[in-house]
C-alpha cells in the first residue's frame, strides 16, 4: 500500500529517499515519485511501474539536487495508475505526499473547482494541496493550512508537506495511517513503515492521530491540532536488526515456507518450559484471563483463518464460546460485546486499518474486559492501541502471500489458549501435558510436512492448466481450505474457492466436472468418514480429487497424497505447509510475481 519517505538533511537527501523507497517496495505499489526543493523552486520526477524505473529517470538528471525532499509509492485507489495520479502533487506554493484516504474528497473537489482551482490528477489526494493553498492564501501560515486540513478532511491520511518559501522545514500530520518519525544530530525523516528509515536513524517516534511534526534539520517538535508543544519520547534503534534476504532462495514466499519449522522455534522459544508454557505479558492480567466468559476475534485475510481455526479450539478446549468476525465487517455492525469478552486482534502487519478501526471503536466504547493483539511487527498501530501484544516473533514476511506469519499466529493462539486454560483451571492434566507435548514437536513435524509437500508436484501441472479450483474440508479446516484457496488465487490468479465440505450438496456440487481440481484437507480423525463420503460424491460426477491425509486411499480420479503422522492439534497448522507448497509451485510454474502479486500490498492501511 501506499508508502511515504521524506525528510531534511545537511546533504542531498534523494539517495536517502530512493533508498527508503526501495525498502517500501515490499508493501505492494504501482507507481512512485520524488519531490525536491532547492532555490525556493520544486524538482518533480514520476513513474510508472518499479522504483527503478524512477532511479533510472533520477540518474539521467543532471541537476536532481535538495536537502529537503518527499518520495512516496502508490497504490492506486481514486484514478488509474499514472504518472499524473502518482504522488508527489506539486501545486504553486506545496508539495505532498499522502497515504490514505479522503473521503468527503468529491465534495471538497466541486468547492475547489468553485473557487478556480484546476485539477490535474484523479486522486482524492488532489484536495489537500488545494485546500493548504486556499488557507495559506488568507492566513500566511503553513500550521494554519494544514490545521485545515485536519477540520476539512474525512478519513485517513498520513501526509508529508513542504512549502516552496521554506527550505528548512518538512511538516508532517497523520490521522488512521500509519507514520513514523525518526531523527540523527544533523537529519528528520519520516515514513510509512520503520523499515525504510531505520539504517539512518537513532531515534523514532510514533506520530499520534491529528499531531503534527516540524521536521528540521536539527531535530523535530511535535505538537497538538490545536498548536500546543507535546513532549514525545524517542524510540532507540536496534543497530542489531536482521538484514533481511532471500537465503539462497529464488523467492521471498519461498523462504518464508521454508524457514518455517526455525521461526516456529522462535516462536515457542522461551515461552514453553519443562512442562509448562509461560507468556511473561499475561501475568499482569491474570485476574481478567480468570473471569473470561466471552471471545471475539478480530482480522483480515489470512489472519481471519488463523482466527477461524482458533475459534475450534476457543471452543472444543476451554469451552468459551468465541466469535469471529472479519474486520471490515465489525465497524459497520451493531456492536453485542457480551460480558468479560476478550478481544483479540490478529494482524501480522499491525498496521492493517480495518483491523485497528474496529480495535480504536472497541476501545471507544469499553465495554470488552481486556484486548490482546497477536502480532508479528513489534511498535506497530495495533500492538501500541492494545492492552497487551504477544509477538509472533516470526521474523520480517516481505512475501505478499502470508505463510509464516499464519503458522506463527497459530501456535500462538495455542498458548494463549492453553495460558487461559491455567487461568480458569479449565483443562485437565491430560489436556495440559498433551498441548505441551504436542508443541513442542510442533517444529520437527512442520519439517516433515515441508518434506512430503514434494509429493504434490506431479499435481502442479494439473493446476497450471485449470481456470477454477475448489477447496474443501470440514471443522477447522474447513478454515484452512478457505486459506489454501486465498493463497492459491492470490499469486497465481487461478479462480479458487472453499467450502466446508458437507456444503457442497447445497449448491456448489453444479461446479464440479473434469475440469474443476478439488483439494480435500482430509485429516484421518472422527471426520473422516464424513469428507470421504463428500470426496466420494465428487468422484461420482468425474471431479478429479486431491486429497491431503494421513490415510492413503486407491481410487481412480483420487491422488491420494499421504501426509505424516501428527498429533491432531497440530494438523491444522502443518497440513497449511502443503498448501503454501502448492500455490507457490503453481505460481512459478505460471510465471508471475510471487513475492508482489498484481493488485495487492503488503499492508493494507487503508479501508
Ligand atoms: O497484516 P495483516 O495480517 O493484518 O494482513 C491481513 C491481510 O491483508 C493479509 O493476511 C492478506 O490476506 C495476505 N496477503 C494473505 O496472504
Amino acid at each position: 500500500m501506499c508508502g511515504i519517505v521524506a525528510g531534511i538533511s545537511e546533504k542531498n537527501i534523494t539517495p536517502i529517499l530512493l533508498e527508503g523507497l526501495k525498502k517500501l517496495e515490499y508493501r505492494g505499489y504501482d507507481s512512485s515519485g520524488i519531490s525536491l526543493l532547492f532555490d525556493n523552486e520544486f524538482s518533480l520526477l514520476k513513474e510508472t511501474g518499479k522504483v527503478k524505473n524512477l532511479e533510472l529517470s533520477i540518474s539521467k538528471e543532471c541537476s536532481f539536487f535538495g536537502k529537503l525532499g518527499l518520495a512516496h509509492t502508490r497504490w492506486s485507489t481514486h484514478g488509474k495508475v499514472s504518472k499524473e495520479n502518482a504522488h508527489p502533487h506539486n501545486s504553486k506554493n506545496f508539495s505532498i505526499v499522502h497515504n490514505g484516504i479522503i473521503e468527503n474528497y468529491l465534495g471538497l473537489k466541486g468547492d475547489l473547482i468553485k473557487k478556480g482551482y484546476d485539477f490535474k490528477s484523479e486522486t482524492d489526494s488532489e484536495v489537500i494541496l488545494y485546500i493548504l493553498e486556499e488557507s495559506y492564501k488568507s492566513s500566511g501560515s503553513v500550521f494554519k493550512a494544514i490545521q485545515d486540513v485536519i477540520q476539512k478532511t474525512k478519513g485517513s491520511y498520513a501526509l508529508g508537506i513542504i512549502h516552496r518559501k521554506n527550505e528548512e522545514v518538512v511538516w508532517s500530520v497523520k490521522k488512521d495511517s500509519p507514520l513514523v518519525i525518526g531523527k540523527t544530530k544533523d537529519m528528520s525523516l519520516m515514513a510509512s513503515d520503520k523499515n525504510a528509515i531505520d539504517s539512518c536513524t537513532e531515534e523514532i517516534y510514533y506520530l499520534g492521530d491529528n499531531e503534527i511534526a516540524k521536521l528540521e534539520k536539527k531535530g523535530v517538535t511535535f505538537f497538538t491540532s490545536d498548536g500546543k508543544i507535546l513532549y514525545k519520547e524517542g524510540i532507540k534503534i536496534d543497530k542489531n536488526q536482521e538484514i533481511v534476504g532471500k537465503g539462497g532462495f529464488e523467492y521471498f514466499m519461498e523462504k518464508e515456507i521454508y524457514e518455517q519449522p526455525e521461526v516456529i522455534k522462535n516462536t515457542l522459544k522461551n515461552r514453553i518450559k519443562k512442562e509448562s508454557i509461560y507468556l511473561d505479558e499475561l501475568n499482569r492480567y491474570k485476574r481478567e484471563l480468570k473471569k473470561i466468559e466471552n471471545v471475539e476475534i478480530i482480522s483480515c485475510g489470512t489472519s481471519n483463518h488463523a482466527a477461524l481455526i482458533s475459534k475450534y479450539w476457543f471452543e472444543n478446549i476451554l469451552n468459551i464460546p468465541c466469535e469471529v468476525i472479519i474486520a471490515s465487517e465489525y465497524r459497520y455492525k451493531t456492536l453485542l460485546t457480551r460480558k468479560n469478552t476478550l478481544f483479540i486482534t490478529l494482524s501480522q502487519s499491525g498496521e492493517t486499518a480495518d483491523t485497528l478501526s474496529a480495535l480504536k471503536l472497541i476501545n471507544e466504547k469499553n465495554k470488552h474486559l481486556l484486548s490482546i493483539s497477536v502480532c508479528n511487527v513489534e511498535g506497530s498501530s495495533i500492538p501500541r492501541e492494545s492492552d497487551l501484544t504477544l509477538l509472533t516473533n516470526a521474523g520480517k514476511e516481505i512475501g505478499v502471500a502470508s505463510t509464516k506469519a499464519f503458522t506463527s499466529q497459530l501456535a500462538v493462539m495455542l498458548m494463549l489458549i492453553y495460558s487461559i486454560g491455567r487461568e480458569k483451571r479449565s483443562l485437565d492434566k491430560e489436556m495440559n501435558s498433551y498441548i505441551i507435548k504436542s508443541l513442542k514437536k510442533l517444529p520437527i513435524k512442520m519439517e516433515e510436512f515441508l518434506n512430503a509437500s514434494t509429493s504434490l508436484d506431479s499435481f502442479i501441472k494439473t493446476l497450471e492448466n485449470t481456470t477454477s479450483a475448489l477447496y474443501i474440508g470440514r471443522s477447522e479446516y474447513g478454515a484452512l481450505a478457505m486459506e489454501g484457496a486465498l493463497k492459491l488465487k492470490e499469486i497465481s490468479y487461478i479462480h479458487s474457492e472453499s467450502f466446508y465440505a458437507g456444503e457442497l450438496k447445497h449448491g456448489s456440487l453444479a461446479l464440479i466436472d473434469e475440469n474443476t481440481p478439488v483439494i480435500a484437507i482430509a485429516p484421518f480423525n472422527e471426520l473422516f468418514d464424513k469428507i470421504y463420503s463428500n470426496i466420494e460424491e465428487i468422484l461420482a460426477r468425474n471431479g478429479k480429487v486431491l486429497m491431503l491425509s494421513d490415510k492413503h486411499i486407491i481410487s481412480e480420479n483420487l491422488i491420494s497424497i499421504k501426509m505424516p503422522e501428527c498429533p491432531e492439534i497440530l494438523k491444522p497448522i502443518c497440513y497449511s505447509i502443503p498448501l503454501q507448497y502448492l500455490a507457490f509451485k503453481t505460481a512459478k510454474l505460471k510465471g508471475t510475481d510471487i513475492d508482489k502479486p498484481r493488485n495487492l500490498a503488503k499492508s493494507v492501511t487503508v479501508e
